[in-house]
């Protein structure tokens, strides 16, 4: 049905296909293929030159390198945020998280917010159809009271995970590797142990994390077999914990790379990549379930040797130059994407309007932000997206943008470090670096300088006086079509809000605690 429906629904909204496209379309809705599943795999912190097939030479990624082997493998693939909360929100509604409110930074455990309740996630989009939807791993968009933000309220059947961040309660052993490794730095004193929640409800506090991997890859098996059991078509949702700070790694792992705590984080996360992958493989459903898999942020530099690495892009976490934001990506669907690299410009924004015409599924009526990438995809065709735009961590309308990316130029109006990208040798990353606005912007051809390491200067060059004033049209265009949601993280957060097992205890949060 699915593509068929998708053919349909293209010829009604007079939507223009190559021939390839459409061939492929013909070949596929008359064999009569039954509607495709999609598993969305979101790294955390995990940098540009993190992958083996991104050039590391000591991570260990052999899952993700086969997926990028036979798959489709991004070049120039970007997250809307360099911090986590916005970017999920991005992921999941297709829109920049200005207009969901999801900023300034991301939620606590506490939150009073959370991605709003009216906003349509990629979930919501596929039910309507009967898909199974789980969502598994690190949530981020909120908790709230009663739960109201957690992922079985935006569309998701079933949920396990740890709604937020791992750093956000106190350090535990993290790895039998060697043994008694706890975090190396700080993590979050006085708020509840980690919990790790089933659906609504906490199941185990302080999750144990030498198990967490091992319960991912048996509720994703589980998940993948009743849907497919069941005939329905589903969507996994996993954004996975590694590779945020602080790092860990179960008994099969831990240890096993030749990159440290890090590698081994890496490891196990590429590890469950390769379950998943035995789970489509024993189901039957491998050639009609498409794999996406990308990261939500650049790396967090300020961990040294136990953070990502951003590979030759500049700076990382926190910031807006393309460490912050260019993510490695790759789309992986066998028999329908020829395998290849792709140096078409796309983001976490196309996921949802990609997914959705593939499904034939409607989309939200809505502003979004994405546009179809199938054509990329499925043709290597040529992308739809023409601009990428950079908000800081904290967007106002007052600054607007940060930088624009137009075609192969990138418009820099603001420069600023973070603390999240300490400690490299380049000064612009540091905190120190404050916010320093450029008029004209710093301009940079990303095709010849990925590092951003050269400005171009317009002085005698009409070319480039003329490419200017063309991104400040786009950037004016963009900005007066931004109406900001009202502030989520700004709502602020109450100690009552954070999960607790047994809600009545004391003395809090310490006594927090169950099997
Ligand atoms: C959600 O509700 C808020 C508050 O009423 C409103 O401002 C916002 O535009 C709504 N968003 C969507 C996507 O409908
Ligand atoms: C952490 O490791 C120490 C030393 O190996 C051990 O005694 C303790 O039981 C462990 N704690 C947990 C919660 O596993
Ligand atoms: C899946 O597609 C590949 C490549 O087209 C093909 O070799 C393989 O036989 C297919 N497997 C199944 C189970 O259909």
């Amino acid at each position: 049905m699915t593509n068929f429906c998708l053919l349909q629904q293209s010829v009604r909204m007079g939507h223009f296909l190559s021939l390839t496209t459409l061939l492929y379309l013909l070949v596929t809705s008359c064999s009569g293929s039954p509607p495709s599943n999609f598993i969305l795999l979101f790294a955390d912190d995990l940098g540009f030159g993190d992958l083996g097939c991104y050039g590391h030479p000591t991570s260990l990624t052999p899952n993700l390198d086969r997926l990028a082997a036979d798959g489709l493998r991004f070049t120039d693939f970007y997250c809307t945020s360099p911090v986590c909360s916005p970017s999920r929100a991005s992921l999941l509604t297709g829109r920049y998280q200005t207009r969901s409110g999801v900023y300034p930074g991301v939620f606590y455990p506490g939150s009073r917010g959370g991605l709003p309740l009216n906003e349509t996630t990629i979930a919501e989009v596929l039910k309507p159809l009967g898909y199974a939807t789980a969502a598994m791993g690190k949530w981020h968009l909120g908790v709230g009271k009663n739960g109201m933000y957690l992922p079985t309220r935006q569309g998701f059947d079933r949920y396990l995970g740890v709604p937020y961040s791992h750093d956000m309660g106190p350090c535990q052993n993290l790895t039998c590797f060697p043994p008694d490794v706890k975090c190396f730095g700080h993590c979050d004193v006085g708020v509840v142990t980690i919990p790790l929640m089933h659906n609504d409800a906490i199941k185990q506090q302080p999750v144990d994390f030498l198990d967490l991997e091992r319960a991912y890859s048996d509720f994703a098996t589980d998940f993948i077999t009743q849907a497919t059991r069941k005939k329905q078509p589903f969507f996994l949702y996993y954004p996975s914990h590694h590779t945020h700070y602080p790092q860990y790694a179960g008994p099969a792992t831990a240890g096993r790379s030749r990159r440290g705590p890090f590698g081994d984080s890496l490891l196990e996360f590429d590890s469950t990549v390769g379950n998943l992958l035995s789970a489509l493989e024993h189901t039957g459903v491998l050639n009609n379930t498409l794999i996406l898999f990308t990261a939500d942020n650049g790396p967090e530099l300020m961990r040294m040797s136990r953070g990502g690495n951003a590979g030759p892009l500049k700076c990382g976490k926190g910031t807006t130059y393309e460490g912050g934001m260019r993510e490695p990506a790759i789309a992986y669907w066998p028999g329908t994407i020829t395998p290849g690299v792709t140096h078409e410009l796309a983001s976490t924004l196309d996921i949802m309007p990609t997914i959705a015409r593939l499904a034939g599924a409607k989309l939200p009526m809505v502003q979004l932000d994405g546009v179809d990438m199938t054509d990329i995809l499925v043709n290597h065709g040529p992308s739809k997206r023409e601009a990428m735009m950079f908000y800081p961590t904290d967007p106002s309308e007052n600054y607007g943008l940060f930088a624009l990316r137009l075609g192969k130029y990138k418009a820099h109006f603001y420069t600023r470090g973070a603390g999240h990208s300490e400690t490299t040798p380049d000064q612009d990353c540091h905190i120190i670096s404050f916010l320093k606005p450029h008029d004209p912007p710093l301009l940079f051809d990303l095709e010849s300088d990925p590092s951003e390491n050269y400005p171009l200067s317009p002085l005698g060059r009409p070319d480039l006086q003329a490419l200017l004033r063309r991104i400040g049209v786009v950037k004016e265009q963009f900005e007066a079509s931004m109406e900001f949601g009202e502030s989520q993280i700004g709502k602020g957060s109450d100690p009552d809000l954070e999960p607790c097992c047994t809600p009545h205890c004391t003395p809090k949060p310490s006594c927090c605690q169950c099997g």
